[in-house]
Order: structure tokens, then C-alpha cells, then sequence
């Protein structure tokens, strides 16, 4: 049997999953990391801590497993996107935080940009709106706020990287300086339709060109890591929606998937057609497992899952996160509260970075359940109002949804989703759809797959959801669903 080994950095924790080249599980090992919150609106991840909390679930994983480096036929890395890392190239050592895709402190910056009439210019070249949520304004901000950071990146002493360039740089000992694709179309630095680094935005952004890494496709062999006690071929590597859309074998035009995990990210496969949204989404590199450029079109929401973290850890209303299910089936509907979980500003469609979140429609009547029912709910509506984006940027019909991430084993929320879709929902039996799409990447890149086909043809169904509302009672939902953004916009 041969087994591909995923690394699958995210926001909340750092996993390693082992799978066979069946694409079944073995096994899995995770460590969550601390999140740093040293203002309002700002988000930092340790990055050193990132990477050992990360190498160290390999070395678990492996155990567990049973098996050795020499049984991995290759490795595959998948990443939160967007958050950025600035290191010194002769030490390895981080010169600040990371500063995570939530973190809101380069909104001014943003605005100023807008006001000069960048926004325009910066999507047509990126496909992404202008917003704190992307990396360059966060390199920027680190380059202007570390002491000396300009003139040593401009002498080519240090180097930026998404989280995957990091732990490749780390897994390699210093000797690989890349990334791919799905990850650097993040950036807000490259350009989607050239698929390269754009000389235009470096200079807006005045970020030197010597920071960056090598843009390479996903599925590729990058180089080895000899961490783990033999020469492990590094040869996937995809920012963990587009590994997940890849996972899900959604390969061809049309074909969506939802993530539920700390956000919500939906992603249309449009193909080697680049898509441009009227309205609100964004597009994006998809995995190349060659030279060929594919796109999708994605709407990112930024607390899905992470508001039934709050209601645990802010609000105290469940004491585990599986306890939301219970809680809030134990009323027949929300009672007429709505929870916008706004709390980092809102994505897409709407993108407005400066807004908080609320918990509209109390009455003298509204229990926890109501409000915990009305947070589950909170995510199928932000999903709803994506797909809902697409339809009418009609790029391709969508026929169905395919779902996974952590919050895709509630089967209540599930049901919601397609009552409000209007689609069917199609859970697979393999959600760690993020992890197997890095390790089908890998696996490709190294010949354990001859093609795409191979990886398609091992997706399974668990369960599909299909549409119990009527269509006038969804849609009146989503008009409630509006108003409430109206009133934090
Ligand atoms: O764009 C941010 C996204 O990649 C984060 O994903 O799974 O860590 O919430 P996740």
C-alpha cells in the first residue's frame, strides 16, 4: 500500500493526516496554537510555533499510523491563506508575528487606496476587492513598522511567504523559497490572468521584489524534506479552499463546494475561464497540476463555524462545540432573532470591513436556545448570500453543493442549507476534503495517480440534503436575512 502524508496548516490548529492512495484515512494527530489578539481588530499567530506544533503532529501522525518516513511516498501542504510571515533567510527566524487573514489594521491604508482609485485597477489585475483581508497591505504594514525591515528586504536578507511557503522553507531546511498558484493569487502581488508576480502592484504596494517566493504549480515536486528520517518528495502544495475544492474532485466548470470550518468558504470551478464577478466575489487561482492556469470564483465569509466558538468561549452557552446541535434543535425555529456573527467586519458579498456583529429580534421570550439556533442559522444564511452571488453572476449553473469542514456533521444546519439553496447539499464520506486534496496533489505529483480522473473516481457520497421548504418561505427568510446586514452595515 502507498501512503500520502497532508499537512494541513489551519487558523485554528495544525494537522497531519495520513491517507492510502485509496484516498481512505489512517490516521490523524492535531495541535492547536495560541491566537494572539493584541488589539481590537488584530490578529497574530506565533509563526515558530505554527511550524513545531506542526512538525511535531507529523512525527505523532506517523506513530499512529505505524509507519516510517519510508512508507510516505510524498507529502502534501495545505494552508490558512492570506496570513503572512516575514523571516530573516540566514537565521529562519520570524522578524514579527504572522499576521493572520482576519486582522483588520491595514483598513485605513485600504481606504486611502480606494480613495486614490486603486480598487479598480487592483481587481482587474488580482481578481480580489481591495480589503485588509489579503496579504499585501499586511507585508506593507510590516515592512513600514519593523525597524529596518525595507532596507534589509531590498538587499534580499529576508523573506515573505504564506503559511506554505513557511513550512516548506522549514521542511526543506532553508533550501526551498515557494509556493503556488492557489496561494500567491492571495497575495493581492499576482497577477491571475498573467500568472505571475505583478511588477505594477509591487511598485503601488512598494514591496521589493526580492522578498518573494517561486510561484509553481500545486501539484509538483518542489524538493524533499529529510525531517522525518528520509527524503520525503514535497509535491503538493494549495491554499486549503482550492485543496478542498480539489479534494471534492469539483475539476470542471460548474462544480461548487462549501467549507464549513472558522469561516465559510464557497468556490465555483469555472475552468480556464478567469471569471469576474458583478457582485461581490472574488477570483481565484484554482490547484494546476501544470503549466495551465484554472480558475474559480469564491465567496469567503469570515465567521462561519467560529461563531459556535463564541457562543462556547465568549457567551458560555455550551461548554462543548457538538453541544450547539442539541441546543438549538431544542426549539422548533430562532423565534425571530437574528445573529449577524460580524465580529471581524463582513466578507464577501458585502464587504464591509468596519462592521461589528449583532443579535437582532430579542423578545421577552428569547432563550439561549433561540440565540444558539439563530448562530446555526447565521452561517446557511452568509453561505445563501453567496451562492445567491453566483447564480446572478451566472458564470455556470450550479446544480448542487458539495459541504465539508468541521461544521458539515451538523446535520441541522445541513438542512437548513438546502432549504435555503433551493439545491441539494452532498456531504462526502471523506470530509477532510482540505487534507485529501493536498494529498491527492502530492500523490499526482509523484505518479501515485496517473490523472485527475483517478482522484474523481474515489469520491463518495454519505448523504445528500434535499430541499424541504417552499421556495416562498426561503426566500422570505433571506429578505429577513438582508434587512439584518442593512442594520450593521
Ligand atoms: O482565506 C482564509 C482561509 O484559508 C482560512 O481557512 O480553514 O483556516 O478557516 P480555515
Amino acid at each position: 500500500m502507498t501512503y500520502l502524508l497532508a499537512l494541513d496548516q489551519g487558523t485554528s490548529s495544525s494537522r497531519s493526516i495520513i491517507f492510502n492512495e485509496r484516498g481512505e484515512l489512517i490516521a490523524t494527530a492535531q495541535q492547536e496554537f495560541r491566537q494572539i489578539f493584541p488589539q481590537p481588530g488584530w490578529v497574530e499567530h506565533d509563526a515558530m510555533e505554527i511550524w513545531q506544533g506542526q512538525f511535531s503532529t507529523c512525527q505523532q501522525v506517523l506513530s499512529k499510523a505505524g509507519l516510517k518516513a519510508t512508507d510516505i511516498a510524498a507529502l502534501g501542504i495545505t494552508n490558512q491563506r492570506e496570513t503572512t510571515v516575514l523571516w530573516d533567510r540566514k537565521t529562519g527566524q520570524p522578524l514579527y508575528h504572522a499576521i493572520v487573514w482576519q486582522d483588520r489594521r491595514t483598513e485605513t491604508y485600504c481606504d486611502e487606496l480606494r480613495q486614490q482609485g486603486y480598487a479598480g485597477r487592483i481587481q482587474a489585475k488580482t481578481g480580489l476587492i481591495l480589503d485588509p483581508y489579503f496579504s499585501a497591505t499586511k507585508l506593507k504594514w510590516l515592512l513600514d513598522n519593523i525597524p529596518e525591515a525595507r532596507r534589509r528586504a531590498q538587499a534580499g536578507e529576508l523573506a515573505f511567504g504564506t503559511i506554505d511557503s513557511w513550512l516548506a522553507w522549514q521542511l526543506s531546511e532553508g533550501s526551498l523559497h515557494v509556493t503556488d498558484v492557489s496561494n500567491a493569487s492571495r497575495t493581492m502581488l499576482y497577477n491571475i490572468h498573467d500568472n505571475k508576480w505583478d511588477e505594477e502592484l509591487l511598485s503601488w504596494f512598494d514591496i521589493p521584489r526580492a522578498l518573494l517566493p517561486e510561484v509553481l504549480p500545486s501539484s509538483h515536486q518542489f524538493g524533499h524534506s529529510k525531517l522525518l528520517g528520509a527524503a520525503i518528495p514535497i509535491a503538493g502544495i494549495a491554499g486549503d479552499q482550492q485543496a478542498a475544492l480539489f479534494g471534492q474532485a469539483c475539476f470542471t466548470p460548474g462544480m461548487a463546494k462549501n467549507t464549513y470550518g472558522t469561516g465559510c468558504f464557497m468556490l465555483m470551478h469555472t475552468g480556464d475561464q478567469c471569471p469576474s464577478s458583478h457582485n461581490g466575489l472574488i477570483s481565484t487561482a484554482a490547484c494546476q497540476t501544470d503549466s495551465r492556469a484554472q480558475y474559480a470564483v469564491e465567496g469567503s465569509v469570515f465567521i462561519g463555524g467560529a461563531v459556535v466558538q463564541w457562543l462556547r468561549d465568549g457567551l458560555k452557552a455550551i461548554q462543548h462545540s457538538t453541544d450547539v446541535e442539541q441546543l438549538a434543535a431544542s426549539v422548533p425555529d430562532s423565534g425571530g432573532v437574528v445573529f449577524v456573527p460580524s465580529f471581524t467586519g463582513l466578507g464577501a458579498p458585502y464587504w464591509v470591513p468596519a462592521a461589528k456583529g449583532a443579535i437582532l429580534g430579542l423578545s421577552r421570550g428569547s432563550t439561549v436556545a433561540h440565540i444558539a439556533r439563530a448562530a446555526l442559522e447565521s452561517i446557511a444564511f452568509q453561505s445563501t448570500a453567496l451562492l445567491q452571488a453566483m447564480v446572478r453572476d451566472a458564470v455556470f449553473p450550479i446544480k448542487e453543493l458539495r459541504v465539508d469542514g468541521g461544521a458539515a456533521a451538523n446535520n441541522m444546519l445541513l438542512q437548513f442549507q438546502a432549504d435555503l439553496l433551493g439545491i441539494p447539499v452532498i456531504r462526502p464520506k471523506v470530509t477532510e476534503t482540505t487534507a485529501l486534496g493536498a494529498a491527492y496533489l502530492a500523490g499526482l505529483g509523484v505518479g501515485v495517480y496517473k490523472n485527475m480522473e483517478e482522484c474523481a473516481a474515489q469520491w463518495q457520497m454519505d448523504r445528500q440534503f434535499t430541499p424541504a421548504m417552499s421556495r416562498d418561505e426561503a426566500n422570505n427568510l433571506m429578505k429577513n436575512w438582508e434587512v439584518a446586514i442593512g442594520k450593521v452595515r
